[in-house]
């Protein structure tokens, strides 16, 4: 079978929500070969106005992050029930800015990752070493930590699952398509012995400057299904680019 990309483009905290509109207005403008599924995650105030833009398209919408609870006192946050009103259908948790700056941990994390599926909202669980801790060898203990951790007692596929190193996020040093696979091939190890065979069907994205330039290579590799995408996926060239570079 041939496989599916997931292309998922990472905002982060980046354009105002009228510059947002324009930007999927030009990704959607811009098309997406077969063999891809895009999915584009703004920051919260800009869900709804993406959302109209999206409407009847085959791009999908995410957010980055929510609060593991339905609604109540949590002042400042956002819940899952909000996110799937507006039209998401993904989430992404535990990435690796929300794990330095806001000192998230496994737990809540874990919890996250719980809410998000009980409202059919598809988590898109972010794992990854920083470079010290590839430098001193527990790379993979630290990765096998984060899923274990996260995905403890979840019986549910339905997720995907980003592969970010530290080290390459934001700073143009992306990883070779020979170490990130190997450690996507961990990973593939970890979710089949989970999920058995539903664990060879969950998609695992690499990400960390990821550009036009470098996907291809990377999308080559067997276990790389596809990539999250920050600092391209703000220029709807690059982001198509990076896109059709599935298809090679
Ligand atoms: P960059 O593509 O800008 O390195 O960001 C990667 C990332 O953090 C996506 O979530």
């Amino acid at each position: 079978m041939e496989k599916k990309y997931l292309i998922i483009g990472n905002w982060k905290m980046y354009k105002t929500p009228s510059q947002a509109v324009d930007l999927a207005a030009e990704i959607l403008k811009a098309g997406c070969p077969e063999n891809a599924a895009l999915v584009i995650c703004p920051p919260f105030t800009h869900l709804w106005g993406v959302a109209a833009v999206l409407k009847n398209s085959a791009i999908a919408l995410g957010a980055q992050n929510m609060y593991p609870a339905a609604e109540g006192a949590f002042t400042g946050e956002i819940s899952p029930a909000m996110l799937k009103d507006l039209g998401a259908s993904y989430v992404i948790i535990g990435h690796s800015e929300r794990r330095s700056i806001f000192r998230e941990s496994d737990e809540l994390i874990h919890q996250k990752v719980k809410a998000a599926q009980e409202f059919q909202l598809t988590p898109i669980l972010c794992v990854g070493e920083t470079l010290a801790e590839r430098e001193s060898g527990r790379d993979r203990e630290v990765v096998a930590e984060q899923i274990n951790t996260a995905l403890d007692g979840i019986d549910d596929a339905h997720l995907v699952i980003a592969y970010e190193p530290v080290w390459a996020i934001g700073t143009g040093r992306t990883a070779t398509p020979e170490v990130a696979q190997e450690m996507h091939a961990f990973i593939r190890d970890l979710l089949k012995k989970r999920f058995r065979e539903e664990g060879s069907q969950i998609h695992i994205l690499y990400g960390g400057s990821v550009k036009p330039g470098n996907a291809a290579e990377l999308f080559a590799q067997r276990d790389i299904a596809g990539g999250l995408i920050g600092g391209a996926s703000l220029v709807a060239e690059d982001f198509a680019a990076i896109a059709r570079a599935a298809e090679k």
